[in-house]
């Protein structure tokens, strides 16, 4: 009885540094939204019961490591033990009520993330390889950084045009799949950011070679300061048909696989690509005019440069409109010489 006294008080001692431990090396990123509230305090509950069961283990073990080694010159047998009803009932009675009681408190949490505010503002989240793009229906403006007003609920409604994709921001906790396929494949995540800032969305979802640096920039402001963003990119569409071609070229994902500069991605450079003759897969060539990029847009695929996979989606240019396309056409052109 002395000895379990004291394992007891040893897995005691050792639950609390392992608590302190976990809660010094702060294993979260930094908690930024309403959502991840009532994550982290399930988080919580999590790291107190992995901090018991691992001291339970690792004490009781202990313990009999130091207490109970083999005595030098006994080499008699351990007592034989035929098995403990008692011992075995409570083991798989405790975890069973444990396992019961998280699952509800899961599914209450589960409720919290996804209750619905009215008021939410819409915005529309489209990924493709490799990009982001976020559209305000409200306002009538879309852009590659997603800015949010803080204290207030954002309904994100996300799709993607090609390959499966995944909306993870860390300190905001909740991801979502964005899955191609159009409108019944939606998928709709609320966020309600709690604190002004600068932070990351990244692709949770291996979705092809630059997944890896499929990332945007998020940016939570005052209500007034979304105000003026919104008011900034209202006014900001360029004048100029290349000026508004490079914005296309950004906002839709151009960029994400053709360079300005002349350096290699998955597909060919528009430096000094306009005007050129191209040898295109088969042995033709083609002059690279209005009509050739158009079709290219529209119709991937349909005459591929030598050299080149069909990485392209189907689907990239159909929300382009035909005045996109030339203003695409022109910022193309203004690469080269
Ligand atoms: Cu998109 Cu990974």
């Amino acid at each position: 009885m002395r000895h379990f006294i004291f394992a007891v008080i040893l897995v005691a001692i050792l639950t609390v540094l392992v608590i302190f431990g976990l809660d010094q090396i702060q294993i979260l990123p930094e908690q930024a939204s309403l959502q991840a509230e009532s994550i982290d305090w399930l988080f919580d509950i999590h790291f107190i019961a992995i901090a018991f069961l691992f001291s339970l283990i690792v004490g009781f073990m202990l313990y009999s490591i130091i207490f109970f080694r083999r005595k030098k010159g006994d080499y008699s047998d351990a007592e034989h033990v035929e098995g403990n009803m008692a011992l075995e009932t409570t083991w798989t009675v405790i975890p069973l009520i444990v396992v019961i009681g998280i699952s509800f408190i899961g599914a209450q949490v589960l409720d919290d993330v996804q209750r619905v505010d009215p008021q939410a503002l819409e915005v529309t989240v489209v990924g493709s390889q490799w990009n982001w793009r976020f559209e305000y229906p409200d306002h009538g403006i879309s852009s590659t950084t997603l800015g949010l007003p803080v204290d207030q609920q954002t309904l994100l409604t996300l799709t993607s045009i090609d390959v499966i994709h995944s909306f993870w921001i860390p300190e905001f906790r909740v991801k979502q799949d964005a899955l191609p396929g159009g409108e019944e494949y939606y998928r709709e995540l609320r966020i309600t950011p709690t604190k002004t800032g600068e932070y990351t969305l990244r692709c949770a979802e291996l979705c092809g070679t630059q997944h890896a640096y499929m990332l945007a920039d998020v940016l939570i402001m005052e209500p007034d300061e979304f105000d003026n963003w919104v008011e900034g990119l209202v006014s900001s569409v360029p004048e100029f048909p290349e000026e508004r071609g490079r914005l296309w070229a950004e906002q839709y994902g151009c960029l994400a696989c053709h360079s300005t500069d002349g350096s290699q991605l998955v597909g060919p450079t528009w430096l000094n690509v306009y005007g050129s003759v191209e040898e295109l897969q088969g042995g033709t060539e083609v002059l690279v005019d209005d009509d050739y990029i158009r079709e290219s847009i529209r119709n991937p695929g349909a005459q591929l440069v030598t050299g080149y996979d069909n990485l392209m989606p189907a689907d990239i240019g159909a929300d382009l409109t035909d005045e996109q396309v030339d203003d695409i056409i022109a910022f193309m052109q203004s690469l080269s010489e």
